[in-house]
C-alpha cells in the first residue's frame, strides 16, 4: 500500500492542485458557476478511481456528490462525508501567493481549501483509489461530499433526512477538523453548535449632517455599540437572560482530565501576537474554545467609511454576530434568546432588526466506539503515538444531524494543524500531512472493518 501511495505522490499532489484551481466559493453567487464545476470535477475523480453509481445530485442550491462501492452487503459500511466549498480569499492583498493558484512553499501547500476541505476530502478519494488499486478495501464505502458547508448545509439537512436508505452506514467518517501537532497526534471528538444573526440598527430615516443634528438625534452606530456592550459583563460572561441554562457544567474530574492534554499559552500568544488572552472568567483558554460557549461580533458597519472626513450621522447600523453553542443549547432557543434580549435593550430612539442566518447543534462524540478506537490505532500505527481525544471549538452543522437522523456517530479524523490559517489569508495545508492522511486512512477501514467483526 505504502509503496503504491510513493510511486503516485506527485501525481496525487498534482490533482489536488486542479481542485484548488476551481474558486468553489459557496457563500458569493458570483462564482455560481465554479462551484458546480468543482461538484462535477469531484465526482470525475470519484468515477476515475473505481467509484460505482457516481450521481452529482442536485438540490434547491449546490449538488451533493455522492459515490460508492460496494463489496459485499453483509461487510461493514463507511460514508465518508466532505465539502468542496471554501470561505471567501478576501482580504486578497494579504495573501503572499493567489488563493487559486497553489504553490509548495516550506513545506505547505498554500491555497484557499487546502486544508479546509478540498486537500483533507481529497486524501479519502486517494485513500480509497489506494486500496482499491492494491486489492485491500476491506468493506463497503459511500462518498457524500457537499458543496454548502461554509454557508450552513441546510440542503443537506434536507438531503440526509430523504435518503435515509441510501446512506446506510455503519459510521461516518470526516477529515474536516484538525490534530494538536504533527507530533502531538488527537481525534476531535466534540464540536460547538452556531447561532449566527444578522442585526439591523435604524435611527433616522436619512443620513443627517453631523453638525446641525449631532447631539440630539440617535447615532445608531453608537447605539449598536452600546447594545453589544450589554451583550456580556466585566467577567466576559454573556448576559442574555437563559443563555447558560442548557450549559453542562463538567465536572473537576474532567476538567482536570482536559488540562492534561499539552498546551503551551506562551506558544499560543506568540503565534497569534498577542500580549494577552481574553475571555470568559474562571476558564482555561482550552476551556474557552471547547466547553464554553462564545458570543462574537463577526463584522461590524455603517457609515462613512471612504477617504477622508464625511461628516455624518447615518440612518442605519449593521452587524453579524455569531454564538458557538455547547451541550446542551440548542441554536434555535439560543437565537430567540438573542432576538429578545437584544430588542429590549434597544432604546426607544432607534428600531431594531434581527435576522438568524444559519445555525447548527453541537455535538460531542464517543471516545469508547469501536470507531473511535479503530481511528486511534490507525493514527497510533502511522504517528507512531496514541491520539489524544480533544474537543474543539470550530463547527461542523451536519455532524449532530447525522447523529440524530441517521443515528450514526462520526469519527472526525482530521489532520490539519492551527496555523494552517483556515478561513484567512495564506492558508495551508502541510504536504506532510496531505501524505500522512492518505496513508491513515486505510487503517482505519481494515481497522473498522476488523473491530465490527468480533
Ligand atoms: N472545517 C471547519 C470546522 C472546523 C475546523 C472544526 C477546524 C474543527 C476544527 C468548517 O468548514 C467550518 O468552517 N465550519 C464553520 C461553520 C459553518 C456553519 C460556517 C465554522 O465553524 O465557522
Ligand atoms: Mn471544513
Ligand atoms: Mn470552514
Amino acid at each position: 500500500m505504502n509503496t503504491f501511495i510513493n510511486t503516485h505522490k506527485e501525481r496525487f499532489l498534482e490533482e489536488l492542485f486542479e481542485l484548488l484551481r476551481i474558486p468553489s466559493i459557496s457563500a458569493d453567487p458570483q462564482y455560481k458557476d465554479a462551484v458546480i464545476n468543482t461538484a462535477q470535477a469531484v465526482a470525475d475523480s470519484l468515477k476515475k478511481v473505481g467509484a460505482e453509481n457516481v450521481e452529482v445530485c442536485s438540490t434547491a442550491g449546490y449538488p451533493i456528490v455522492y459515490a460508492e462501492k460496494i463489496i459485499d452487503p453483509k461487510k461493514p459500511t463507511v460514508l465518508v462525508y466532505g465539502h468542496y466549498d471554501v470561505q471567501p480569499p478576501d482580504p486578497l492583498d494579504l495573501w503572499e501567493s493567489k488563493p487559486f493558484d497553489p504553490v509548495i512553499k516550506n513545506g505547505k501547500i498554500f491555497a484557499r481549501g487546502a486544508c479546509d476541505d478540498k486537500g483533507q476530502m481529497f486524501m479519502h478519494i486517494k485513500a480509497f483509489e489506494t486500496m482499491m488499486q492494491t486489492n485491500s478495501l476491506p468493506c463497503n464505502v459511500k462518498f457524500m461530499i457537499e458543496g454548502e458547508e461554509e454557508v450552513g448545509s441546510t440542503n443537506l439537512g434536507i438531503f440526509v433526512k430523504q435518503h435515509k436508505a441510501k446512506l446506510k452506514a455503519d459510521v461516518i467518517l470526516i477529515s474536516d477538523t484538525g490534530i494538536i501537532a504533527n507530533e502531538i497526534p488527537s481525534i476531535t471528538v466534540g464540536l460547538r453548535g452556531l447561532s449566527y444573526i444578522e442585526v439591523e440598527v435604524t435611527g433616522p430615516n436619512r443620513d443627517l449632517h453631523s453638525g446641525l443634528y449631532g447631539g440630539a438625534v440617535a447615532n445608531p452606530i453608537n447605539i449598536l455599540c452600546d447594545m453589544i456592550a450589554k451583550l456580556k459583563d466585566s467577567n466576559n460572561h454573556i448576559s442574555i437572560p437563559g443563555f447558560y441554562d442548557d450549559v453542562e457544567e463538567l465536572s473537576d474530574l474532567i476538567r482536570k482530565e482536559m488540562a492534561k492534554a499539552p498546551f503551551s499559552l506562551e506558544a499560543y500568544k506568540e503565534a497569534l501576537n498577542i500580549a494577552d488572552v481574553h475571555g470568559e472568567k474562571g476558564y482555561s483558554t482550552i476551556e474557552r474554545t471547547s466547553i464554553r460557549p462564545t458570543l462574537d461580533v463577526n463584522g461590524i458597519w455603517g457609515g462613512y467609511t471612504g477617504e477622508g472626513a464625511k461628516t455624518v450621522i447615518p440612518s442605519k447600523a449593521f452587524a453579524k454576530i455569531s454564538m458557538r453553542l455547547v451541550p446542551f443549547q440548542r441554536s434555535e432557543k439560543i437565537t430567540q434568546l438573542f432576538t429578545d434580549y437584544f430588542t429590549k435593550i434597544a432604546p426607544p430612539s432607534v428600531r431594531v432588526k434581527v435576522t438568524p442566518h444559519h445555525g447548527g447543534e453541537p455535538v460531542v462524540t464517543p471516545s469508547t466506539s469501536i470507531s473511535y478506537l479503530a481511528a486511534a490505532k490507525a493514527m497510533e500505527t502511522t504517528f507512531g503515538k496514541k491520539p489524544i481525544p480533544v474537543r474543539s471549538g470550530g463547527s461542523i452543522p451536519i455532524v449532530a444531524m447525522f447523529k440524530s437522523e441517521l443515528e450514526l456517530d462520526s469519527v472526525l479524523m482530521g489532520f490539519g494543524l492551527d496555523s494552517d490559517a483556515i478561513h484567512s489569508p495564506n492558508e495551508s495545508y502541510g504536504v506532510f500531512n496531505f501524505y500522512k492522511g492518505i496513508e491513515t486512512i486505510p487503517y482505519f477501514y481494515h481497522n473498522f472493518t476488523e473491530l465490527y467483526n468480533k
